[in-house]
């Protein structure tokens, strides 16, 4: 092999390694299986605090003071990468010394695999709007490569979607 092919080979390497679309992103919204399965888990699992279309609890009165926020288009999942949403669903509520909360989101790392856990957090991205999905796209480093080609989607029947005003306005 010449010098000159082995260092075209050698920077195509480079480039492979290096690129963002070749990380391994456990979170894939055009993977209708992966999907699938997040979505069976989230209507046994998370249904019943969460809405069956995500909208939030049926009945806000049943929840104490911690009321389960939506989790489709009119919520503000998208103000949060990946990691943020897989932790939440692990740990559940915890007050700011990391202790869990009575009435708040129950942990799941006991119940769910991590690969049960990913799955539901694609179901729930594969439901917002391109233009959320790309937004928070941005919170999951070096994973901007999988953003927005979805076909899955209901795209544009969650109408309404927040702005963030300032990407850390929110507080909780
Ligand atoms: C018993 C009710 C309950 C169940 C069951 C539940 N949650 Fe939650 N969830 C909550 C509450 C309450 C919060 C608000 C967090 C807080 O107050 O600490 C929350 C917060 C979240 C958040 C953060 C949302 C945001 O906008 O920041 C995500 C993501 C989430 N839940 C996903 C899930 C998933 C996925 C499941 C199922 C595996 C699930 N939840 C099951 C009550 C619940």
């Amino acid at each position: 092999m010449s010098n000159k092919v082995k260092q075209v080979l050698l920077s195509a390497i480079f480039v492979a390694v290096a690129s963002p679309s070749f990380a391994n992103h456990p979170v894939d919204i055009n993977d209708k299986a992966q999907i699938a399965i997040g979505k069976s888990i989230y209507q046994e699992n998370c249904a019943a605090c969460h809405g069956v279309d995500r909208q939030g609890p049926e009945n806000p009165k049943d929840f104490g003071k911690r009321k389960p926020p939506r989790l489709d288009a009119k919520g503000h999942g998208f103000h949060h990468g990946d990691q943020i949403h897989f932790d939440q669903i692990t740990k559940g509520s915890r007050n700011k010394s990391g202790k869990p909360i009575d009435d708040g989101m129950p942990p799941f790392r006991d119940s769910l695999s991590d690969k049960e856990i990913w799955a539901t957090i694609a179901f729930i991205k594969s439901h917002w709007p391109m233009k959320m999905q790309m937004m928070q796209d941005k919170m999951n480093p070096g994973h901007a490569a999988s953003q927005g080609s979805n076909h899955n989607s209901e795209m544009g029947s969650e109408k309404g979607m927040m702005m963030p005003k300032k990407q850390k306005s929110h507080g909780h």
